[in-house]
């Protein structure tokens, strides 16, 4: 199977999701190794979007710690309920974070990045991992990023 995504130019976001979705469902399908589909998955969004840096973070006893991911180099470590991730896997929430600068105890990896969203996944009622994408641009998340995302989210725990 050809592995190169097709995704049409023009596209406004939703549509891209809509498209990018049943192909990560189909890279995702037959493969049970979990690095190896988070590694898709997040080269599969960078290529679709314009975002600066998408990734997981996997929970390792108290911390979670860096997975696959593409964009420029990021932390390694980040502790339970510190920084977007650290929140999003403490309050057990989704979290998108429109201004960076105004969130409490953010993590700057990358002096770029302006804006935020984060999805934990869940096994057993426990999160153990999070999906992470920051933006060089404010503003730049919303629901339908949400919505899609949290599909994508709902594939990982499927196969997990
Ligand atoms: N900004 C994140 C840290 C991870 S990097 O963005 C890749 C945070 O505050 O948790």
């Amino acid at each position: 199977m050809a592995e190169d995504l097709k995704i049409t130019g023009g596209l406004d976001r939703a549509e891209k999701y809509k498209e990018l979705m049943p192909q990560i469902t189909a890279l995702v399908n037959g493969e049970t190794n979990l690095i190896a589909n988070l590694a898709n998955i997040a080269a599969a969004l960078r290529e679709t979007f314009d975002f600066l840096w998408v990734g997981f973070y996997l929970v390792r006893d108290d911390q979670l710690v860096l997975g696959p991911f593409q964009g420029p180099v990021a932390c390694t470590r980040i502790k339970f309920g510190v920084g977007v991730c650290g929140t999003a896997w403490k309050e057990n929430r989704a979290i998108i974070v429109a201004d960076v600068e105004a969130f409490p105890g953010h993590i700057a990896c990358s002096s770029q990045s302006r804006s935020e969203i984060v999805l934990p996944a869940f096994s057993d009622g426990l999160v153990f991992l999070v999906l992470d994408i920051d933006s060089s641009q404010p503003g730049y998340f919303d629901d339908i990023d949400l919505l899609y995302l949290q599909q994508i989210i709902d594939l990982i725990e499927k196969v997990y």
